[in-house]
């Protein structure tokens, strides 16, 4: 049973297609400078860039711009992010993107706070307190990650093969969060499904939570009500992309499997495994989890930790009948794969994307061990040592 706990969110939340004619107030509050930070063209594409770029010099604001934030962001990013705000004296982060540009904006918003160099706040964490961070505001153009309402930023290093994420509320929560659903519209389908699948796994990642004493019945329902959403929404969204009730589900979706209300202690285990395929081979997020956690559920899968597989089966799936509960529990995860590989399209093996296990000893050391290399196992809903990571990996092959 769920007992002490902060439940704290800061972030304001702007849903629904009409709401960037508030971007001017929303921001004024807190200055006049803004780093517009974005990736690709893709905001150029839709038309947000001459939208928020209107709204802005309207609104009287004095805009620095960093683009070109690729997916799986690269802390030189950062590094550049920090030092235009240091340069300019910027007083808020505008990031218009993804999860990548989100994630990105938020280390910047933090880096230009401090001295040391942004990459020490991931690997010299006990040196590098957050104290401090520009605000930021998002404009969320994709629904996967739930970085628009979380205080998580995960960031690459190409130079050393890491990726790692860290949390510092409450200076990293957006202060606003502009949610359209529209401007999803033109999100393609490998990355629509890429981004169910991240939030899919969000919910998976807490809801099998197998510790008795942090069960909770009510967050149960609204996980199995998030899950039952993106099963429903993303094939259409996928057959669709202009579908608006599909759009908005999914958006609104990613935003609450991770933003705080579901959270359970448990720590989670697909997402250090697969950031750790992501530091290695610049994959996309949500396709690594798609591959990889089905394997993950086959390989925890035993007497302990059945009852939740079959809850999972009956009440996500409404697998029925007449059949043993190890039976309903191995149906649950067929239906999990068959979302994935056959409704979402996903690929469902790392040779197909020619991986091999050439790196899995190394990166299986990675994720038992911990960024400091100190810790005895991956304690999620099974602990996994060493050698059951790296055959969680080799079932993906
Ligand atoms: O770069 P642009 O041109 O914007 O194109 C992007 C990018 O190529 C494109 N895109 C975004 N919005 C679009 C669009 N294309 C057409 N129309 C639109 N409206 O989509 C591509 C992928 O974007 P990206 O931001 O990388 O995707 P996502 O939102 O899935 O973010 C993934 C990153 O977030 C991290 C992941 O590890 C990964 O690095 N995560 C962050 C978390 C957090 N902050 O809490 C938690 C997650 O578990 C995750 O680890
Ligand atoms: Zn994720």
């Amino acid at each position: 049973m769920l007992q002490n706990f902060i439940y704290d969110i800061p972030t304001k939340v702007l849903f629904g297609p009409n709401q960037l004619s508030r971007l001017a107030p929303e921001l004024s509050v807190y200055g006049k400078k803004v780093l517009l930070v974005y990736g690709g063209s893709s905001i150029k594409k839709i038309g947000l860039y001459d939208r928020v770029m209107a709204e802005l010099t309207q609104g009287g604001f004095d805009v620095c711009e960093l683009s070109g934030v690729e997916p799986n962001p690269r802390i030189s990013s950062v590094r550049a992010g920090a030092a235009i705000c240091k340069e300019h004296g910027v007083d808020i982060v505008l990031a218009v993107g993804g999860g990548s540009v989100i994630d990105a904006a938020k280390w910047i918003a933090a880096s230009a706070c401090v001295e040391h160099d942004p990459w020490d706040f991931f690997v010299k964490m006990n040196q590098t307190p957050v104290e401090k961070a520009l605000p930021i505001a998002t404009i969320l153009t994709l629904a996967a990650t739930g970085s628009e309402m979380d205080a998580i930023g995960v960031i690459s290093n190409l130079d050393s093969k890491d990726k790692y994420g860290r949390g510092a509320a409450p200076y990293l929560y957006p202060r606003v969060s502009f949610l359209d659903p529209t401007l999803t519209y033109t999100v393609g389908a490998y990355q629509t499904a890429c981004g169910s699948a991240d939030i899919l796994s969000h919910v998976l990642e807490t809801y099998f939570n197998v510790h008795e004493d942090e069960s909770f019945y009510m967050l149960d329902c609204f996980m199995e009500g998030l899950m039952k959403s993106v099963i429903k929404y993303a094939p259409i969204a996928l057959a669709q992309p202009d579908n608006y009730e599909a759009r908005a589900n999914l958006m609104w979706a990613s935003s609450w499997a991770i933003n705080g209300f579901i959270r359970k202690p448990q720590p989670w285990s697909c997402h250090p495994m697969e950031h750790e395929l992501s530091a290695q081979y610049d994959i996309t997020h949500g396709l690594g989890l798609a591959i990889l956690t089905p394997r993950w559920m086959e390989y925890c899968l035993d007497d302990r930790t059945l009852p939740k597989y079959v809850q999972f089966g009956k009440n996500v799936f409404g697998i029925c009948g007449d059949m043993s509960d190890m039976e309903i529990a191995r149906q649950a995860i067929e239906a999990t794969k068959k979302f994935l590989y056959q409704s979402l399209g996903l690929t469902d093996t790392l040779t197909k994307l020619n991986i091999t296990d050439e790196h899995f000893g190394h990166m299986a050391a990675k994720v038992a061990h911990g960024r400091d290399g100190t810790a005895e196992c991956l304690n999620g809903m099974k602990p996994l040592y060493q050698e059951d990571v790296e055959a969680i990996y080799r079932m993906c092959l």
